[in-house]
């Protein structure tokens, strides 16, 4: 079923928006539950399509994942012995992060086949040092027909040391480690968030994870993992973007149930940009101050500024009072909204790595197109900021990532519906 969403702008948002769990979180925390033995609890789960797809992952390789009930927030799994060891291609090909089955079903049940992901639309995203990595802890890998065929009697504890701090690598990475005969140390690991709560959930099983969220991950390995319940983190760059919504229309928005911690450098720049913002413990409050001011922003592995809201940011920045320069260094072709802002009559010219945006005074709202989850967020805060209507189609993108975003953009005043095509 095709749907569309129909936005019509210029209406200043205020009010309060709760965030869900974070999708990036949820999806490897249920791939680790492979290597655990018996019931998990996984709470404030957020109810968007990537989910739904690890959950049939999940099924497909015979472990019991409960239906979403009454609290579509809840997702119980109940980890026996696997029926196959093989992640297909039919959902690989749908979510790229199936990839984090492979440490988990290889650590546990000494093999696994994997459908290799292929390119995509932000970029290549080879899993090369996840592969690398799996190798030097023991495992031998082959690529057939379309598939990593990954297998190890008994992982061993390795030094690591990732080229780059690949997030999914990183992860894929600790999980194994957790049931490898001795050691295991990455250097240059990952500082996500994510991977925190990912050693959290592992640790509270009986895993030995040290180090999460610094350079250097320690994981020293054990027997086995019982089941546990746990929650789920809030999500920083759903917050980001309902941040990024305040200040694109000029409005006031409190983003409740968050950790403003995990947003350091994207309050920053809305800050230089001369919004208001306040924090708490578990809520951010952004008001914006008149026309932005033109500030740039270059991504960046965590802390750094999320590639995640690198969209998001540029079209805040096509109405700002001036130029800034966007530069995208964490993948190589993620400027797909560029060319569907522009129709939207954004001034933006795109080289290389670097995008150049020259505040204009409105933008129009026009028919545009999604093409990954956040470039689709990107054109949802232009709609609401252009004049007259804004359709935007291939909207399943944006529910692979957004929890109900209409609902809650409609909850902060603005005008917008979905509609089936
Ligand atoms: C995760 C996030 C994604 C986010 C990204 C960067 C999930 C489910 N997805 O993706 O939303 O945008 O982190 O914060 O959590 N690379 C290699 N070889 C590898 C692995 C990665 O060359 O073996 C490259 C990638 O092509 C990319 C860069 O490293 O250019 C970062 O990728 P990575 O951190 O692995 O991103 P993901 O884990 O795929």
């Amino acid at each position: 079923m095709m749907e569309k969403l129909i936005i019509k702008g210029g209406r200043r948002l205020s009010g309060t928006v709760l965030t869900s769990g974070a999708k990036n979180a949820a999806l490897p925390i249920l791939a680790a539950t492979i290597l655990t033995e018996g019931k998990s609890r996984l709470l404030n789960v957020p109810d968007v399509v990537d989910i739904d797809s690890m959950r049939k992952l999940l099924s497909t390789l015979g472990v019991a994942v409960s239906s979403p009930g009454e609290d579509r927030h809840i997702i119980e799994v109940n980890i026996g012995a696997l029926s196959r060891l093989e992640a297909p291609y039919d959902l690989v090909r749908k979510m790229r992060a199936s990839v984090v089955v492979l440490g988990p079903m290889l650590a546990r049940y000494g093999r696994a086949r994997v459908s290799m992901p292929g390119g995509c639309a932000i970029g290549e995203r080879p899993i090369d040092m996840h592969l690398a990595a799996l190798a030097k802890m023991g495992a031998t890998i082959e690529i057939d027909h379309g598939y990593i065929e990954a297998r190890a009697r008994q992982l061993v504890g390795a030094r690591i040391s990732l080229d780059y701090p690949t997030v999914g690598g990183t992860e894929n990475i600790i999980c194994a480690a957790t049931l490898a005969k001795g050691t295991t140390v990455i250097d240059n690991a990952a500082r996500e968030p994510e991977i925190v709560d990912l050693a959290d959930f592992l640790n509270a099983a009986g895993a030995r994870v040290s180090g999460a969220g610094t350079h250097q991950v320690t994981v020293d390995g054990v027997d086995g993992l019982t089941g546990v319940e746990h929650s789920i983190i809030p999500d920083r760059i759903e917050a980001g973007t309902y941040a990024l919504a305040a200040a694109i229309t000029g409005g006031e928005v409190t983003v409740s149930r968050c950790n403003p911690g995990d947003l350091g450098a994207p309050l920053e720049k809305l800050l230089e940009a001369g919004c208001e913002v306040e924090t708490s413990e578990d809520s951010l409050t952004v008001k914006a101050t008149g026309r932005a001011r033109p500030v740039g922003i270059t991504t960046q592995p965590y802390p750094g500024y999320p590639t995640d809201l690198q969209a998001q940011w540029l079209a805040f920045m096509t109405l700002a009072d001036g130029s800034s320069i966007v530069r995208e260094t964490v993948f190589e072709r993620r400027f797909a909204h560029v060319q569907e802002l522009r129709r939207m009559g954004a001034k933006i010219t795109v080289d290389g790595d670097m995008a150049v945006v020259t505040g204009v005074e409105r933008l129009q709202g026009a028919p545009v197109m999604c093409t990954d989850i956040r470039a689709s967020a990107s054109l949802v805060l232009a709609g609401l900021a252009a004049e007259n209507s804004t359709v935007i189609s291939r909207i399943y993108h944006i529910d692979r990532g957004y929890e109900r975003i209409e609902e809650k953009l409609r909850a902060l005043g603005a005008d917008i519906a979905r509609k089936r095509a």
